[in-house]
């Protein structure tokens, strides 16, 4: 498949999104990355056609999209829920359980899922796994002190942590943090995991997004699209 190709599959799944779920007067979570992209123009289209709503970002880079869309960002603090999110995935498992944020936005991605009643997410074929951490690496993002000693304790968990770089700096999240990508063989007790990764001083936050999505639309190189829900 060509990255045209792809493109053209991460669109169509974007605009089916928007079509189907959001509507006149909601609140709408704003996602992170190439697929979400396509949804945040296809948002400004809208709006551009007089729907009223009101959006929240999920990253820095987001917010700088929305508005080069006509889309206007409140902070999160201006809205008690979020009614609709749409997000892209790195991993989906047939649970619906993900893995997210080679994007760098997992910390916002899971403070907006958490406020979201209805989490919708976006990816072409090529994101479903059998196992989640077969094709991606784990992202977790920790705290820049000491950095490498939680580094080790995420190693003892039965991983390879490789801190992130961008042309060989480090890349720092919205937080101003670091994120150690850790390639697992595979994640057999994502719950497990979740809660041995969240109690290692250090943690903010790791891409298991267990129990979030409430619906999973996939796009297919013949040009449909299936839904998975819970
Ligand atoms: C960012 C994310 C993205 O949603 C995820 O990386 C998918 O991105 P893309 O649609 O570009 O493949 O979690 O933190």
């Amino acid at each position: 498949m060509t990255s045209n190709d792809v493109s053209n599959l991460k669109k169509l799944v974007a605009e089916k999104a928007v079509n189907d779920y959001v509507k006149d007067g909601m609140i709408v979570g704003l996602g992170t990355g190439s697929t979400a992209a396509f949804a945040i123009k296809k948002i400004g289209e809208l709006i551009a056609n007089g729907m009223k709503l009101t959006c929240v970002a999920t990253s820095i880079q987001t917010e700088d999209l929305a508005t080069e869309y006509g889309v206007n960002v409140v902070p999160l603090c201006d809205v008690d829920h979020v009614d609709v999110t749409i997000d892209g995935a790195d991993e989906v498992d047939p649970q619906l359980q993900l893995i997210k944020g080679l994007g760098g936005a997992l910390l916002r991605e899971k403070i907006v899922a958490a406020a979201t009643v209805t989490e919708i997410i976006i990816a072409d074929e090529s994101k479903i796994v059998e196992k989640l951490g077969t094709k991606a690496p784990l992202p977790v993002e920790v705290v820049p002190y000491g950095h490498n000693r939680t580094a080790f304790a995420l190693k003892k968990q039965g991983c390879e942590p490789t801190l992130r770089k961008i042309n060989g700096e480090v890349f720092r999240t919205d937080s101003g943090n670091f994120i150690y990508d850790c390639r697992f063989q595979s994640i057999d007790s994502p719950f497990f995991l979740e809660s041995r990764i969240n109690v290692i001083p250090g943690v903010v936050e790791n891409g298991l997004f267990l129990n979030t999505a409430s619906v999973v639309l996939i796009s297919h190189p013949n040009g449909t699209i299936t839904k998975m829900e819970k």
